[in-house]
């Protein structure tokens, strides 16, 4: 057996990013508009920090605006809903994120639900769920945006027939993933922590997505010959190897023992995690386009 095709989703995000810059210049030239994404972050969780920051800077990047609002960790649900109702009603605001998680007071659904869905450049409001699930017009979560781009690019788009496995059933990730493959005409099983013989499930796959966020518990034994594997998960571990206390980040996929019987891979990092932000950014454009009027970009 040869070495998978190792999916280089950083490479294709950055190609994604000058897409995008090219696009937002064209928006500023011919419409005089500026795609802008609001973010709301509330408390000082460092790796949300760290996740706000990159989405900031990409922003600047590809030539939008970013708007940043902090709050404190004690913030109420009613300030907090009162201050998406006044980006909801902002011309320049085109997207609106709120990084999760949120701190135990506030109801996360309630402040998804107060987000215009228009707005809702996360995908995460039941309006663009539900239009996901019946084939309108929606913003689509941005990983399994990500994931499926990759997925597109790696087999030519001829997804159609093919059968595919998502092990994880998230409102996030694992059922936006399950509709954007099943809208490809493949043959779709959502597996969790609560399927029997989990192994031999994923090894039906043509297209195995795992995003279940344990650390390599998808081994050589759930590939099937070929198989083209999406590797969402992102888990920090301890490396003693690299020295006391470190850590690296690790896949849902056991890389080392997957990539010699799949036929293509994504690595972790490296692999979709880079595709998120991409994805967010596209949607902001999306967004940005269907207020103003205009016709989206291809990208
Ligand atoms: N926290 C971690 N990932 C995400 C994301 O994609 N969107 C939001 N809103 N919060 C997150």
């Amino acid at each position: 057996m040869g070495e998978a095709k190792r999916i280089d989703g950083k490479a294709f995000a950055a190609a994604l990013r000058g897409r995008l810059a090219v696009a937002a210049g064209d928006l500023k030239d011919r419409h005089d508009l500026t795609p802008g994404l609001a973010v709301v972050l509330v408390g000082d969780d460092p790796a949300s920090q760290v996740y706000v920051r990159n989405k900031v800077a990409q922003c600047a990047e590809v030539g939008m605006e970013s708007l940043e609002y902090r709050r404190p960790a004690d913030i109420s649900q009613g300030d907090l809903l009162t201050l998406v109702e006044g980006l909801n009603d902002r011309r320049d605001v085109h997207g609106i994120l709120v990084q999760l998680p949120l701190p135990d007071q506030i109801d996360p659904a309630a402040v998804l639900a107060a987000i215009d869905p228009a707005k809702d450049v996360d995908g995460f409001h039941v309006i663009n769920a539900g239009r996901l699930a019946t084939g309108q017009d929606s913003l689509v979560p941005c990983t399994p945006a990500g994931c499926m781009l990759l997925i597109k690019d790696t087999l030519g788009g001829g997804l159609s027939g093919l059968d595919a496995v998502v092990v994880g059933r998230s409102n996030i990730v694992g059922k936006p993933m399950a509709q954007l493959l099943l809208r490809e005409n493949c043959t779709v099983t959502v597996a969790h922590s609560r399927t029997r013989d989990l192994p031999a499930v994923c090894r039906r796959a043509d297209i195995l997505v795992a995003a279940v966020g344990r650390p390599h518990m998808i081994g050589a034994d759930f590939v099937k010959p070929g198989a083209t594997v999406i590797d969402v998960g992102i888990n920090r571990v301890a490396a003693p190897d690299k020295g006391p206390g470190k850590t690296r980040l690790v896949g849902d996929v056991d890389y080392a023992a997957a990539r010699p019987v799949a036929g293509a891979i994504t690595p972790v990092p490296g692999g979709v995690g880079p595709m998120t932000i991409a994805c967010l950014l596209r949607n902001t454009v999306i967004a940005a386009c269907r207020q103003a009027g205009v016709a989206p970009p291809d990208v």
